[in-house]
């Protein structure tokens, strides 16, 4: 069976695609096989970055590990069964396509509430939410008295998890293992810094999740994306000296996949 790994935060510009790439082409440079599927239907993001990577690839006339990602098949509405919904379906469908020929599969949400994304969380082996390093941000994942900084209880995203947790429990499959990174964490604004961080250790002993090293703000990760890449391509495609920002760039992927500990897996880059 293919490990799922859902990334997921109903914010939207939380990182949750720009997380999917790097995840998605650091397990591929590894060896590993990895099936990707994009259920933002309008944005699809993750798919127009996999569209940029083969572009660019081919224009440049190199080869690079790349991710499988296709898209949800169309299924007709006389191949539905009474009351089956047609989005549940193409989802069966496509993971049953990339099943036999993956070891991971990697699903990219929509930075919104969706049927189908809720469907993908109930499927998580493992699930990622990134998270901007602000409290707008933290305020799907919990409450928080402006006053005393006391957690209130959680909010829409957290139990949108807890929700696909218990669908899960249900088929007696393993426990989802969620991972929490905060994104695009600045040098300034350490009081904002401090407070967030203490507010995540307290919830994720709350509500149980595990917080992995995040990334900082740095402009590299705006100008991967018209060309399909991620930091971990950079040699590859001539950059000879990276520079300072983009050496500390991949040692927080390097980190962030560490953290995530999946199974077989041994990071190495
Ligand atoms: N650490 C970072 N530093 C700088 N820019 C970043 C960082 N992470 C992401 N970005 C940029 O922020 C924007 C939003 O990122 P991304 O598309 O990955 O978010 P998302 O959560 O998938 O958004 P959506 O909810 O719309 O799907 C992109 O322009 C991306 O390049
Ligand atoms: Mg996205």
């Amino acid at each position: 069976m293919a490990h799922i790994i859902v990334v997921g935060n109903e914010k939207g510009g939380a990182g949750k695609s720009t997380v999917s790439m790097h995840v998605a082409t650091a397990l591929v440079r590894m060896g590993h096989r990895v099936g990707t599927l994009d259920l933002d239907m309008r944005q699809k993001t993750m798919g127009r970055y996999c569209q940029n990577r083969t572009a660019f690839l081919d224009s440049k006339g190199i080869d690079l590990p790349t991710p499988r990602y296709i898209e949800l098949p169309e299924v007709a509405p006389e191949q539905l069964a009474p009351g089956e919904n047609v989005n549940d379906r193409r989802l069966t469908e496509a993971l049953a396509i990339l099943e036999p020929q993956s070891d991971f599969i990697l699903i990219d949400c929509p930075g919104s509430h969706t049927r189908l994304s809720q469907v993908a969380h109930s499927m998580a082996d493992t699930l990622i939410t990134p998270l901007n390093d602000s409290f707008i941000d933290f305020d799907l994942l919990a409450r928080i008295d402006g006053a005393t900084d006391r957690i209130l209880g959680p909010s829409v995203y957290s139990e949108m998890v807890w929700g696909a947790r218990q669908l899960r429990a249900q088929t007696g499959r393993p426990p989802i293992d969620w991972i929490v990174l905060r994104n695009r964490l600045g040098v300034q604004q350490m009081i904002n810094k401090q407070k967030m961080e203490s507010a995540l250790d307290r919830l994720s002993k709350r509500i149980g999740f595990r917080i992995a090293p995040g990334f900082s703000e740095r402009v590299i990760f705006r100008e991967l994306f018209p060309r399909g890449l991620t930091l971990l391509d950079l040699r590859d495609i001539g950059v000879r000296a990276l520079n300072i920002s983009n050496v500390a760039a991949r040692q927080e992927l390097r980190d962030l996949l560490v953290t995530i500990n999946l199974p077989g897996v041994t990071v190495k880059f």
